[in-house]
């Protein structure tokens, strides 16, 4: 693979800054967050009030922990626009989640906001090691979802030429990245690997392909998943975080020199763990709660905002900005199966060590008699017959035996016969109310 480190001269000043420099300017961006949320939106001011709190009580960084949090329900209760802090008018982009699941959720930003989008995307991008005049196919989707217009701000920022090809119509994805010549990919690191069954079925060899970096993100993969990814396609993976609350891609991404984590771009967003039971903020290195509050954002501020993500945050490496590990998970998709809970990535950290399974994977829950079970719906490879297949099977709930500690049905299917997504992958299929 080729080495994309960085250069002397590529990186912005404030990427090499030292840890004073950051938190002064933290401090400095945080009393105008508190400050703007709570002058211009009436669910700050109650919230702040509620709280007996004024901005003005932040004095230090750590102050912050007094303040309340802002969860999903409270965008969804302020729908549609209760949030912003500018008049509508200065709203330039409309961005909102699918709304599947209840009352979609609803941000913006005005033009300044954009452009410091673009500005922490077009950093992401060139840490992933993209640099101007490389060839972008962008896979996240385009339109509401803010992956694949948040990462094209960027690109053109970076001075990429970007392929703007969304999400589907994989034999094209696959025909497009040869012959345009790509060298960059952003998607998700589900739809990647059904980019790269295509590459089977046209008969091609992805190693061979013009692929130099995968930016992959929107939602968990693991380290194993890394690797089988990085050896399919000969190519660096690495990982970008974000989420349409606090901005879209690009609130944190890896360094392609280290591959260590995800450095936050703690300069406009600021992170906090909490325990997610008590809201007690956690000391770095301790797994809880990812928190995040906006430190520059116009149109909507957001603060001390609960992900649900599950990580933890380390000191800085490649960059002086701090990182925080590969995300674990949310804690809505964490399943507890008799007393133990389980994440989709272990399930999928497990698989990635068995031999002829493919790398595609859903769990599903049911309910045997009075308990809840899990059967892991995962497939052949091409060419695996039905006494490997039972193998397989075996070697795979063994190892699940072994690792998390609890005992799940494998069923394995012929190859593609996995769900699969052109987006986020939907992990968990949950059937416990349709009984057995
Ligand atoms: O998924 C933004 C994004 C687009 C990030 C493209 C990266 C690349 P939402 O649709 O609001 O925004 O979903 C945000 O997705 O709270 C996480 O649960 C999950 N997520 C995003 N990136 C990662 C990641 C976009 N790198 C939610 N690892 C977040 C794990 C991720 N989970």
């Amino acid at each position: 693979m080729e080495d994309l480190s960085p250069k002397p001269g590529d990186l912005e000043q404030i990427e090499t800054a030292s840890r004073d420099e950051i938190s002064a300017l933290q401090l400095e961006r945080m009393k105008w967050s508190l400050r703007h949320a709570y002058d211009n939106v009436p669910f700050y001011k109650n919230s702040f009030d509620k709280a007996g709190l004024h901005p003005d009580d932040l004095k230090s960084l750590s102050d912050l922990a007094k303040f309340p949090f802002t969860a999903k329900t409270d965008l969804r209760d302020n729908y549609p626009f209760g949030m912003f802090a500018v008049p509508r008018g200065d709203v330039q982009r409309i961005h909102a989640s699918s709304g599947t699941t209840g009352q979609p959720t609803v941000v913006g930003y005005t033009a300044h906001d954009l452009d410091v989008w673009a500005t922490v995307v077009a950093r992401s991008l060139r840490a992933a090691g993209l640099r101007a005049g490389d060839l972008l196919h962008n896979a996240y989707g385009y339109g509401l979802f803010t992956g694949g217009l948040g990462i094209h701000l960027g690109a053109d920022k970076l001075g990429l030429s970007t392929v703007p090809i969304s999400g589907g119509m994989t034999p094209r994805q696959v025909r497009l990245i040869e012959d345009f010549q790509a060298t960059g990919i952003t998607v998700t690191p589900s739809y990647a690997l059904s980019i790269l069954d295509e590459y089977a079925a046209q008969g091609l060899d992805p190693r061979k392909s013009p692929l130099k970096v995968g930016i992959f993100g929107a939602e968990p993969w693991t380290n194993a998943m890394r690797r089988e990814i990085e050896e399919a396609f000969d190519m660096h993976a690495v990982d970008i975080y974000g989420l349409s609350e606090v901005m879209g891609p690009g609130v944190a991404n890896e360094c392609v020199e280290t591959k260590d984590g995800l450095h936050v771009w703690e300069d406009h967003f600021y992170p906090e763990i909490i325990d997610p039971q008590t809201g007690e903020v956690l000391p770095d290195g301790e797994l809880g709660e990812l928190v995040f509050t906006s430190l520059t954002k116009e149109a909507f501020p957001i603060i001390r905002y609960r992900t649900r993500d599950l990580t933890r945050l380390l000191p800085g490496t490649a960059r002086t900005m701090r990182r925080m590990e590969k995300v674990t998970g949310r804690s809505d998709d964490m399943i507890i199966l008799r007393g133990v809970n389980v994440f989709p990535t272990q399930i999928e950290e497990v698989l990635m060590q068995v031999r002829d399974l493919a790398p595609h994977f859903q769990i599903e829950l049911h309910r045997k008699g009075r308990m809840d079970a899990m059967r892991v719906l995962c497939e052949a490879c091409e060419g695996v017959g039905p006494s490997a297949r039972d193998a397989a099977a075996r070697d795979m709930g063994h190892r699940v035996k072994q690792t998390i500690g609890v005992s799940v049905e494998i069923h394995v299917s012929d190859p593609g016969g996995v769900a699969r997504s052109q987006g986020k992958a939907v992990r968990i299929i949950d059937n416990r109310s349709k009984g057995d």
